[in-house]
């Protein structure tokens, strides 16, 4: 295991009716208020008038930045620094999925930066101060609700990165905000979280026991839940299991002292970066592929996933069956599901692998499980075709 320093401030509030500790955030952080939400899902669902309602007793003074896409757009997030700016707003209030809380983070670290915010994606910077954010998260999926980072996608170059920004203050996640999520979102979310576990679980770093057998859990737990919330909306204990897995997957805590690696992602963002497809399902069709382009760096890893997270019989079997086998299973999983298997079915063609494999790599090798440059990129792109 290497040397490792946890820290993690956001303080998570779980469960049913958690809303109501918004009054006493509005003491702690101000009046005036940027609040960031998505298409209208919210007021659909009542979540935008609960919270108005909140804020409202209060005495708030709240600026909207509504319309936030998934896949945020940086032109978007320029409109909300421009607010809190015009507006001297105290803090900004996010209520939405990861695309609402990234555009909420690239939103307070950028107005208090006097340069560009793509600045902090483009890493010609890293941000040292932030508005105060808080989320009232509304899907099950990338853990931003309790991690520094954000994905913020420039349209102009047709370039998706991931920075690290600012933390959450705090976090309300009430898993009744998550019964309105429609059937593919809740598949594109557990393909994401269940893909960010992938992403720290497949390491060289030795005698990781805690963090793997932790890992292994995060996964069976989205494994026995998945069907269940998709089936139905409603079951409260799956979606409350769903979005506590999720949180849990990306907020620092799995990879204590572990090298990950983060090639899949790296991938998946140019992907959608020229085709704008959602995150979960590009990460359902690439990660498989992913695995069958690397397990041999490390067999023994793969056999351990094969046999404890998906139960495969190792008995008669040598070690490589086992290890495919497992990643015959991820597939199989993410089929049963509903989730997507091949490019093909978001109309994905061969006609921009070099522009992909390019774009996923502008600073150089990605992964650490197995180096990939431009060439591998590409051969992993063409087995998901
Ligand atoms: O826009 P609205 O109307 O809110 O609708 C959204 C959107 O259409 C809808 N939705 C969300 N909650 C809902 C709901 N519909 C009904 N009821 C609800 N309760 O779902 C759609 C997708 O929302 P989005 O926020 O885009 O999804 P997700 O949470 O999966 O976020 C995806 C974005 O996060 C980035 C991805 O790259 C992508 O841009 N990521 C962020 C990470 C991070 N900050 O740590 C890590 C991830 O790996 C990921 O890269
Ligand atoms: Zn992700």
């Amino acid at each position: 295991m290497n040397n490792f320093v946890f820290h993690n401030p956001t303080q998570l509030i779980f469960g049913k009716g958690q809303l109501s500790h918004l009054s006493a955030k509005v003491e702690q952080y101000g009046k005036n208020i940027l609040l960031v939400y998505g298409g209208g899902s919210i007021k659909k669902f009542g979540l935008y008038d609960n919270v108005m309602n909140i804020l409202g007793e209060q005495g708030c003074n709240v600026t909207e930045l509504a319309g936030v896409e998934p896949n945020p757009h940086l032109s978007t997030v320029r409109k909300g620094i421009d607010l809190c700016r015009s507006e001297g707003i105290d803090w900004v209030l996010a209520v939405g999925g990861g695309s609402v809380i990234d555009a909420a983070k690239a939103v307070a670290v950028g107005a208090v930066y006097e340069g560009d915010v793509w600045d902090f994606y483009s890493r010609k910077a890293r941000p040292t101060k932030a508005l105060p954010l808080g989320t009232v998260l509304t899907l099950a999926a990338t853990g931003s609700e309790m991690n520094s980072g954000s994905v913020v996608t420039n349209w102009e170059t047709k370039e998706k990165h991931g920075g690290p920004t600012t933390f959450p203050a705090f976090s309300i996640l009430d898993p009744e905000n998550t019964f309105s999520v429609p059937r593919d979102q809740t598949i594109y979310g557990i393909a994401d979280m269940m893909s960010h576990v992938f992403e720290q679980y497949f390491s060289h770093t030795p005698e990781i026991l805690l963090q793997s057998r932790w890992m292994e859990s995060v996964l069976q737990t989205v494994i026995e839940n998945a069907e269940r919330a998709i089936e139905n909306p409603h079951d409260y204990d799956a979606r409350a299991n769903l979005l506590f897995a999720g949180t849990m997957a990306l907020n620092g805590f799995l990879p204590m002292g572990v090298v990950t690696d983060w090639a899949s992602h790296s991938i998946e963002h140019a992907v959608s970066a020229i085709y704008d497809i959602p995150h979960g399902g590009g990460l359902a069709i690439i990660f498989p592929q992913w695995m069958r382009y690397v397990y041999k760096e490390n067999v023994g890893r793969f056999v351990q996933f094969a046999t404890r997270v998906w139960n495969v019989d190792p008995t008669g079997k040598t070690d490589e069956e086992v290890a495919l086998e497992g990643i015959a299973q991820v597939e199989a999983f993410f089929k049963k599901i509903g989730a997507p298997t091949r490019l093909a079915d978001y109309k994905i063609g061969d006609e921009n692998l070099d522009v992909m494999a390019e774009k996923a790599t502008p600073f150089g090798p990605i992964g650490n499980f197995k180096k990939l440059e431009a060439a591998d990129v590409k051969e992993i792109l063409r087995m998901s075709l």
